[in-house]
């Protein structure tokens, strides 16, 4: 399947990092970051393409290096980069909340209409936005990541149904998946106070780890799952 390549963006570290190593081995990757110093492991069957993602300009020249130089053969999208700026929305400074909006929520809105221009010619592909459990629970403090969250959740879901009105038989697949608390460099920022009531609501009794959804990107991308389309799969020890 090395004919298939897969975006995953925010590949530098984290979840992206786990799931870079797991696709590694049967896709051809595109990994992305902000710049290309984020990189301190080498990842192989994998080129970089590094754009920061809260400036709009960087983002829709990404698209187009995107589109022209993978046009032909991209296969997956992972809508993975994101980060938090955790506040009350009171004291929340308005450039925190465009930084927010635009990595989290306009640059996968971007790049989900660049890979339909790409999969509608080809008429297949899967697109997978990672959202977060916060999507459906809130979360004080996150209301501006939340939202963020949430709103993949339903883009997902919207294009799904679009791309089935726009096309009579296709193979495109558009889903988000929305981790619980995984132990990543965005967690480790937590208060023990904050980490320990997480835990106390995880009936799995332990926090995730980045493979645990690597695995289910890796299920979710395969053929095994042809018929999981246009819904949010939630990877988080039951903790909703
Ligand atoms: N960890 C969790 O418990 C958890 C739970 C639910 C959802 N999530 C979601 O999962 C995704 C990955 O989280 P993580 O914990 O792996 O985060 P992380 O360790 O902080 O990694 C974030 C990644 O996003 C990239 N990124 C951040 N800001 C960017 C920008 N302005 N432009 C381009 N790339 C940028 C980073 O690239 P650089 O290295 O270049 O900065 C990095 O590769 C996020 O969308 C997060 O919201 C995480």
């Amino acid at each position: 399947m090395k004919d298939k390549k897969i975006l995953i963006t925010g590949a530098s570290r984290g979840l992206g990092l786990a799931i870079a190593k797991k696709l590694s081995a049967e896709y051809s990757l595109i990994l992305h970051a902000s710049k290309p110093e984020s990189f301190t492991e080498e990842i192989p069957n994998s080129e970089l393409l590094c754009a920061d993602l809260s400036d709009p300009e960087q983002t829709t020249a990404f698209c187009k290096q995107l589109k022209k130089e993978h046009g032909d053969t991209l296969y997956g999208v992972i809508n993975n980069a994101g980060l938090t700026f955790d506040n009350s929305l009171i004291y929340q400074p308005e450039k925190h909340i465009d930084t927010m909006l635009n990595v989290n929520l306009k640059a996968p809105i971007l790049i989900c209409k660049t890979a339909l221009k790409i999969f509608s010619a080809s008429n297949r592909g899967v697109i997978i936005n990672i959202s977060s459990v916060v999507a459906e629970t809130g979360n004080a403090f996150q209301a501006v990541y939340t939202a963020t969250k949430a709103g993949l959740v339903a883009l997902s879901k919207s294009l799904a149904h679009e791309v089935a009105a726009l096309n009579q038989e296709h193979n495109i697949r558009v889903l988000s998946v929305s981790p619980g608390f995984i132990e990543t460099a965005m967690t480790d920022k937590l208060s023990q106070e904050h980490k320990d009531k997480f835990f106390s609501m995880i009936p799995s009794r332990r926090f995730g780890k980045a493979e645990d959804v690597a695995e289910t990107i890796s299920f979710l991308l395969s053929d095994k799952a042809s018929y999981i389309n246009g819904t949010n799969i939630h990877v988080n020890g039951g903790m909703v």
